[in-house]
Parts: structure tokens; sequence; C-alpha cells
């Protein structure tokens, strides 16, 4: 247990030798430093920290009672623990110390006994607050840590649902990572927020996650679509909302709320409106409601652009992939028609950005003889460490 340390200040050089002489139980036990006057203890206050400041305020007192309330002000003090020593007639004195924030208050001349019970009881107080606060840091900074790791978790989770619908028909694909990319440019430059954009670069990889629904035979059907299959295709729409939105129904944990669903988080919740309404065009002839205008939400209005950029930039079982130059002509002709005319003239100011999106996120190479009948290569485990 380290040595605690005590200054006492008083302004008498009789009076210190007195407080002194009762004080000599202490030596062996506490760091004791003397100062007579107001400028010697600040200078001894000065050079290192105190456990506990004993003032011995002697009318007017006003030197120390002037010092007292720049202790209390000033930062590295202002929790340091400060008894004064008056006499009992000098009420000024004592009013002004209580009203500066002194911790305790003691009468002039000083009875030993009294003095030593007092500082210690003022000492252990500080040290059990100074063991609260050690505490209470160390369960604010366990909180943060949980706290990170539990929204890393939740990322994670959220772009490993985004991926499943993407494997689907884009195994080795980044597709989903472009889109949220040019979302969140697009938004921005649209002049919504840091933090709405932030979640629609978490929301939009998630457009297409009703793919999952839609069976193999027509989602990689190379060629033309019957009517039939079109339409089978375009419930991918409605699919992921409902994966989106469904409330989970005796889910362990938090979920199992009759409350429960999407409607708590944010992230999941823009993803349920950009997963049903990212095929919605703006002269109203989309689908799956056939919304039209302003009555697409804006996020879907942002990702619709975003993402038939990035669909015409790539392969598809149906097309080879087009420049950025081609791209540009096609989106430009569906300006006011598929697209809001204002998203699209955003995309005209950032085309570039576009670009090294693109080029930044290439997909990654197919494995030499991909095939999916064989059997997937297997990515190398984290090696489990037990938690510390
Ligand atoms: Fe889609
Ligand atoms: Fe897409």
């Amino acid at each position: 247990m380290r040595t605690s340390s005590l200054l006492v200040v008083d302004q008498e050089p009789e009076g210190l030798r007195a407080v002194q002489q009762s004080l000599r139980p202490l030596r062996r036990r506490w760091r004791l430093r003397f100062a007579c006057g107001e400028r010697a203890g600040r200078a001894a206050a000065g050079r290192q920290t105190f456990d506990v400041i004993v003032l011995a305020v002697r009318p007017p007192g006003r030197d120390l009672l002037r010092w007292l309330d720049e202790l209390r002000r000033d930062g590295r003090t202002s929790e340091t623990p400060v008894v004064v020593l008056a006499s009992p007639e000098a009420h000024e004195v004592q009013r002004h110390a209580i009203r500066l924030g002194a911790t305790d208050l003691l009468a002039l001349p000083i009875r030993r006994e009294e003095f030593l019970v007092r500082l210690n009881t003022v000492l252990s107080l500080k040290q059990r607050q100074e063991e609260i606060q050690a505490l209470n840091a160390d369960l604010a900074a366990t909180v943060r840590r949980r706290t990170a790791e539990l929204e890393r978790s939740r990322l994670d989770v959220i772009w490993r649902l985004a991926k499943v619908g993407e494997y689907r028909d884009e195994e080795t694909g980044n597709h989903i990572v472009r889109v949220g990319r040019y979302s969140h440019l697009l938004a921005r430059r649209l002049g919504v927020s840091a933090g709405e954009a932030d979640l629609l670069a978490l929301a939009a990889p998630l457009h297409d996650i009703g793919k999952v629904g839609i069976p193999d035979s027509i989602l990689l059907k190379p060629g033309r679509l019957s009517l039939r299959q079109r339409a089978r295709i375009q419930t991918h729409c409605v699919i992921g909302a409902n994966i989106l939105l469904q409330k989970p129904r005796g889910w362990p944990g938090v979920l199992d709320r009759p409350d429960a669903g999407a409607g708590d988080n944010r992230i999941v919740r823009m993803a349920a409106s950009i997963a049903l309404t990212h095929h919605e065009r703006w002269d109203g002839q989309g689908y799956p409601m056939g919304l039209r205008g302003m009555n697409i939400p804006l996020m879907a209005r942002i990702v619709a652009v975003a993402d038939v950029y990035d669909a015409l930039r790539s392969a598809r079982p149906y097309k080879p992939p087009y420049s950025h130059e081609q791209t540009l002509s096609i989106l430009a002709t569906e300006r006011g028609r598929h697209f809001d005319p204002d998203i699209h003239d955003a995309f005209r100011t950032v085309h570039d950005a576009f670009r090294a999106i693109r080029a930044e996120c290439e997909d990654d190479p197919p494995a030499a003889n991909d095939d999916r009948d064989e059997t997937p290569r297997i990515l190398p485990l984290p090696v489990e460490t037990a938690e510390t």
C-alpha cells in the first residue's frame, strides 16, 4: 500500500509548530510536508500532489482562502480533500471556507486525537473515492469494448447475410461492396447526412437478398426469360423485404419479444425498404408496386442508380460488360424514366469516383476450372484463442 501524503500550511510559525507536534504519531505512516505561509504552500503543492491538504486559516486569511478557491477550480486538485483549521470565533472564515468547498472544518487550537481521527476519516474517504473511480473507469472500458465487439459482430452478420444473397448468382463478385460505396457517395453528394449515408452503405448491399428465394434455373438462365420466369424473378423484392421484416418467434434472447423485428434495427429497416423498392422506376413503370416519383423512398432511388451502373459494367449471363462511357450514355437515356432526374444529375457530377470504385473493387478472378458442381475451396480458418 502506498504511503499517504499530507501538506500542512499555516501563516504563523508558532501554529505550524503546534500542528507538527500533533502529527508526530503519523511520521512513519504518512509523508508529511509543512509550509509556512501561502507562497511556500503553493510551491510545495506545485512540486508534488498530496492526498490531503490542511490549511490553518487565521483571520482575515484572504490569501489561503483565495488559494482554496483556486485548488477547487484546478482539475488536478479539485478532488483533493482540504481540511481547514480555524478558530471557533472566526465565523466569517468558516462560512467562506465551506462555501469554497472545504472538505472538513476543525477548531484551532487543535486537539491532537480529534485531528488524527478526522484526518484518517478524510483520507479513507478519498481512498474509497479513488477505488470507485478506478472501478468505474474499468467498467466503462469494458462496456466500450463489449459494445464495439457487439457492433462488429452485428455488422459482420449483416455483411454475411448480404453475401448469401450475392453468392446465388455471383460467387466471386464484389457487386454488393460496390453498390454500398456508390450509394454512400451519391447520398453524400445529394446532401444526405453522414450518419444516414453510413447506414445506407451498410443497408444497400442487402438489396437483392430476396434472390435466395429464386430457383437457379431462372436466376442463372442465359438468354431471355419467359414472362412467367420474369414475374418469378421480380418476386425477389417482396421476398427480400419479408426476410428482413419478419418477426422472429421463439428465437432465444432479446429478439423473443412481441415488438421484435426490424423495427429496432435501423440498418435492417432501411435495407427492407430498399429491398422492396429498388426496382421501382421514377416513371411508375417499375415493380413490385409501380410507385412513381417521390413516392419511391429516397434511399431506393439512390440504390437504383448505383445498382444499374454496376450491373451495366458487369458481365451477366445475358450480356457482356459495358465500358464506363457506354454506361453513362445508357443511364442518361433513363433520366426521368427509370431514374430520379436529380439523382441522375448528381451521379453525373461524381461519375469519375464511380469509375474509381469499380476499378478498386474489381470482382475476384474465378478459380481455375471454376465450376459450381466442384467442391469449393476452403478458406483458412482463424486460430481460436482463449479470451483473456
Ligand atoms: Fe434486385
Ligand atoms: Fe444488384
